[in-house]
Parts: C-alpha cells; sequence; structure tokens
C-alpha cells in the first residue's frame, strides 16, 4: 500500500476492521472505565493479554486507533498516543534512555525541547551535548559515551536537513539510539525508521492534525520501547483523550493531500520571495543554493512540508510592517495547519534563548518562520508581495 492510502486506511485493522455494519468512521468513546462481568476476562485484559479497554488512562478505542494509524505510517511496530507533542517527546526520551544518560541533540532543537533538557533532564543527571548535526565529523567525535541521539528532521526555523541516515548508521555502530522528531516532515515525506532512526516522535498538534484544533503527540517504534513509553505515560498521566484523538485521526486521513499542497506552495513562496523587496535571506532546504539541498533531495524526495524562514533586512519594525499590512497571511505562535501562519521565532519558539545563543543559531530580529498553508499558492505569494510592497522593507 502507498502511504497515500495508508493515510486513509492505517488503524482501521485492514479488512476486518470493515465488517458488515461496522463504522466507516470511528465512534466517539469517552468513556473512562469500561464493566466487565469475568474476572479472568478483566485479568486477561488488564495484563495485556486479550484485546480491550478497562480504564481510560491506560487506553482507549480512539486513542488505539490513532496510535495504531501512526505506527502503520512510519513503519513502526506500536505507537503511544499523549496529550502533547512535549509528552510524548519526554516519555520517549525516557523509554530510549531510561537512566541519566548524555542526550546528543540538535543545536537548532526546537524551543520547548531545549527547555525540558535543560529545565526537567539536566537537573534529573542528564546532560545534553549540542552539537551541528549538519556537520557528521563533529557528530562522529561526539558518539562517543552518548546514551541517545535526538534530532529533528527538518529544524526550526531555518530549515535545515540534517543527514539522518548518516547519523543513524554512526550511532548504530556505537549502540546509541536514535530518537527522531519528524513534526515537520510527517510520515508522507520521510520515515526515519526506514533510514535507521529507533523511535519517531511528532507534535501531532501540527501536521498529523493539520487544522489547529488539538494539542497532541505520539511516539512510535518497537514493541519493547513502546511499551515502556506506555507504562510511563500511564503512571505519569499523560494519555491523549479520546476526543482529541478521534479528531486527530480525522486529519490524519488527509495527511498526503494536505502535505503535497504544502510543500508546494511553501516552495512556491521561497522561490518568489526572491525578488520581493527587504527580503535578506530566505531558508527553504530545496531552495537552489540551500546548505541541506543535496542532503534534503535524497531525503524529502517528495518535498520539503510547508516550513520556510526569511530574513527581513530592518528587523522587527519591518515584520510588525508586514504582520499590519498581511490580508490573509496570520501571526500565530504554531504550525502546521491548512491556513498560512507566520511565527517570529524571537519571541515565540527562541524566546527562551539568548540574544547571543539567537545569533549562533543565525536567527536574527528580521527572522520570520513561515507556515505555508493549502491556500491557492498566488494568494499566498500575493499576501505576502503586497505585505512586503514599497516601504515594508524599510525601518520605521
Ligand atoms: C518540532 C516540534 N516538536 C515538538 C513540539 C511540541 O509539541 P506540542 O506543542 O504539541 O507539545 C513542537 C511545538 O511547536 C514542535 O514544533
Amino acid at each position: 500500500m502507498k502511504q497515500a492510502s495508508r493515510a486513509v486506511h492505517a488503524g482501521r485493522g485492514g479488512k476486518a476492521g470493515m465488517g458488515a455494519r461496522t463504522p466507516l468512521a470511528p465512534d466517539l468513546s469517552t468513556a473512562a472505565v469500561h464493566v466487565y462481568t469475568d474476572l479472568d476476562d478483566y485479568d486477561a485484559v488488564a495484563a495485556g493479554e486479550r484485546p480491550g479497554h478497562y480504564y481510560g488512562r491506560n487506553s482507549n478505542s480512539n486513542r488505539a486507533m490513532l496510535e495504531q494509524a501512526v505506527a502503520e505510517l512510519e513503519g513502526a511496530e506500536a505507537g503511544v498516543a499523549t496529550g502533547s507533542g512535549m509528552s510524548a517527546l519526554h516519555v520517549a526520551i525516557l523509554a530510549l534512555a531510561p537512566k541519566p544518560a548524555t542526550i546528543l541533540a540538535t543545536r537548532e532543537l526546537y524551543g520547548g525541547t531545549l527547555a525540558l533538557l535543560r529545565q526537567d533532564l539536566e537537573p534529573a543527571g542528564y546532560e545534553a551535548h549540542f552539537v551541528d548535526m549538519n556537520d557528521l565529523e563533529a557528530v562522529r567525535r561526539a558518539m562517543d559515551g552518548a546514551g541517545l541521539v535526538l534530532i529533528e528532521t527538518i529544524t526550526n526555523p531555518l530549515c535545515r536537513v540534517p543527514d539522518i541516515e548518516a547519523i543513524a548508521s554512526m550511532a548504530r555502530a556505537s549502540g546509541v539510539p536514535v530518537l527522531v522528531d519528524n513534526t515537520f516532515a510527517t510520515p508522507v515525506l520521510c520515515r526515519p525508521l526506514a533510514l535507521g532512526a529507533t523511535a519517531v516522535m511528532h507534535s501531532v498538534t501540527k501536521y498529523l492534525g493539520g487544522h489547529s484544533d488539538l494539542v497532541a503527540g505520539v511516539v512510535v517504534g518497537s514493541t519493547s520501547h513502546m511499551a515502556a513509553a506506555r507504562a510511563r505515560s500511564v503512571r505519569t498521566g499523560t494519555p491523549l483523550a479520546p476526543f482529541d484523538s478521534w479528531l486527530a485521526l480525522r486529519g490524519l486521513r488527509t495527511l498526503d493531500v494536505r502535505m503535497r499542497r504544502h510543500s508546494d506552495n511553501a516552495l512556491a513562496l521561497a522561490r518568489a520571495m526572491r525578488s520581493m523587496p527587504g527580503v535578506a535571506k530566505i531558508h527553504h532546504p530545496l531552495l537552489d543554493g540551500s546548505p541541506s539541498h543535496a542532503v534534503a533531495s535524497r531525503l524529502l524526495p517528495q518535498g520539503a512540508g510547508g516550513m520556510m524562514a526569511f530574513d527581513l533586512d530592518a528587523g522587527r519594525a519591518a515584520v510588525q510592517r508586514m504582520v499590519s499590512g498581511f490580508q490573509m497571511v496570520a501571526f500565530a505562535a504554531s504550525l502546521g495547519g491548512v491556513e498560512t501562519t507566520i511565527s517570529y521565532p524571537e519571541i515565540t519558539s527562541h524566546r527562551g534563548l539568548t540574544p547571543a545563543e539567537r545569533t549562533e543559531l543565525g536567527v536574527g530580529p528580521g527572522t520570520v518562520r513561515v507556515s505555508v498553508g493549502i491556500e491557492a499558492a498566488d494568494d499566498i505569494v500575493a499576501d505576502f508581495a503586497q505585505a512586503l510592497g514599497p516601504g515594508a522593507g524599510r525601518p520605521n
């Protein structure tokens, strides 16, 4: 089955799940608890020896369907859905590195991930070691002594694409598990497990859900890693609620068509931006001249998704002028929805970093991140063009 078909059918349990009179779209089960009349039956279900649900923190039919669907799309044995991308990341790290260890991570991590490492995991004995994942020699040198590698398929906000395949191969040689945050690419465009990763997590809030109407996370990997992640999620009480699971699965059904349109539109906008006033730099992995062009062309042959960024010469004042000038595009500090939105990393995703740290990453007062939606490409380009039009690139 191709990914486009899998996105539509995954999690239904194949033909068996589509028997006579079964609902085509899943029923929503909000029950917190199920009734049992046979103690042995309960015992077997609670032990995981028999399928079924008994208590909502442990499992739920809508959550189970979403978990199965994402696992199928990523080519994993199992999945665990949680109440946010951050909780998915947390249980994933603890499943792969249960004892304090050195976490080798990309320098360009999502801000929330960086905060989790620094404020929660480091005080508990973990150590974060940041390297430029685009520098494979530096990664090789840092692999010795690492307990986990944490990378993002496409980095935020500058959209660099590390060579997951090469990094995973080095990690395997050293016996180090690799966790990939595949939020920006989704399994439609990249399947990190097939490239050698150990487990994959998503902020389902973004593209998998796709409609900016839920907060959710998921991690997928081997049966044993996912059993550990699930146990942790059950103990700490982070499972995803039934309705959000239902909504996420509904979003997932259109993932393939959305990702193709997001990818086409983002590349069209990135190309069109080259002739817009006041734009100093454009960051899109498949744009000619991008430092990630070769790796992205190999690892993301069907497109790089809807994320791109650009720098305005004239800094914050020019960004404000552009925001005020938009007719359709909105400033909203998330991504992955059907609408085109922009974010301003200095005060959103990267606000927890010092100015020096932001500068080191290449994030400045003129840096704007765009989550390119699925509207008509011409309308998106036209809105940026008019918002950046005469005068928009100059300081106030
Ligand atoms: C790449 C990435 N990973 C993880 C997260 C955290 O996800 P959530 O906000 O669903 O907890 C985000 C959120 O912006 C993200 O962009």
